[in-house]
């Protein structure tokens, strides 16, 4: 098919695109959180506006740039909003084909019972919980330090590349042994990987960017060199980014045009992920 990129409603694209197209499926849809998800960059030292800073110091500063989607619309709406792409999404992956639909605390639970509708509850493999550490904590309960990430196949077999998949550090090393211990381990269902950190070279000033290193490992795990892997939401092009690094084809779509410029450009700058 090739890599394509599409500005436009999801839901328009998948409709022209033919049966059995895709082998994997990356989303990270709005989650449902009733926010305008943005993102403003601001310039210190001219401008209007001013702020304080440490120790009560005022200074001047003006928004050089405000990135923004929509994620408000109400649960019912979310939700048939939700299972008329997801509906499409499961047409158009091949029949060993899977899909990871990204949420959060504020989704999972509707969500998870949508894919079992859709894909059927046999086809469920996991629930992938990203677990990060960063951002303001409460003070009344637990931090909510983790997104979900729900794993489905479309038929009894898929792809799933064990040995391509980056090992991570034994959590007791010393009682596997030095040989295992320098290989690690596979990840679990639980991955602990940080977000893009606000000062990195991969960061994009995209609202809700999410790191390369996370995509990548479903990529390896879940396609195969020059398939063709769909990320339906694509925002600022990660998972495209992914693909591309990793010699697969890319469909990128978003409807919104800022994303879509960032996307293009990382992807013609091919920007490698800080490391
Ligand atoms: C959570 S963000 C994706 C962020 C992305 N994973 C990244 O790493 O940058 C969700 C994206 O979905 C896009 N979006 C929302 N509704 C859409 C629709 N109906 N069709 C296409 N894109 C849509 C938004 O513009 C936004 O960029």
């Amino acid at each position: 098919m090739g890599s394509q990129i599409f500005h436009g409603d999801n839901l328009a694209v998948l409709e022209s695109l033919p049966a059995g197209s895709v082998n994997l499926i990356y989303i990270d849809p709005p989650f449902g959180t009733g926010q305008v998800r943005s993102h403003r960059r601001i310039k210190t030292g001219s401008g209007d506006a001013t702020r304080s800073g440490f120790g009560g110091r005022t200074y001047q500063y003006e928004t050089v740039s405000q990135l923004a989607y929509r994620d408000d619309m109400p649960l019912d709406e979310y939700l048939a909003f939700l299972r008329v792409r997801l509906e499409q999404m499961h047409r158009v992956l091949t029949d060993d084909g899977s899909i990871y639909v990204h949420v959060d605390f504020h989704a999972v639970h509707h969500v998870r019972l949508l894919l079992d509708d859709i894909f059927g509850e046999e086809r469920f493999l996991n629930e992938i919980i990203w677990a990060y550490d960063y951002g303001g904590r409460h003070r009344d309960r637990w931090p909510r330090k983790h997104d979900n990430i729900l794993y489905y196949s479309k038929g009894p077999r898929w792809t799933f590349n064990r040995d391509d998949i980056d090992r991570i550090p034994y959590m007791a090393p010393g009682l596997v042994g030095p040989e295992k211990a320098a290989i690690g381990k596979l990840p679990t269902d639980v991955w602990w990987m940080t977000i893009v950190p606000t000062n990195s070279k991969e960061r994009t000033g995209y609202p809700t960017q999410k790191p390369v290193a996370l995509i990548e490992r479903i990529i390896r795990a879940s396609s195969n060199h020059g398939e063709v892997v769909a990320d339906f939401f694509g925002g600022s092009g990660t998972t495209a980014v992914a693909a591309q690094r990793l010699g697969r084809d890319y469909l990128y779509v978003d409807s919104n045009e800022e994303a879509l410029a960032i996307a293009r450009e990382r992807l013609a700058s091919g920007t490698a992920p800080d490391g």
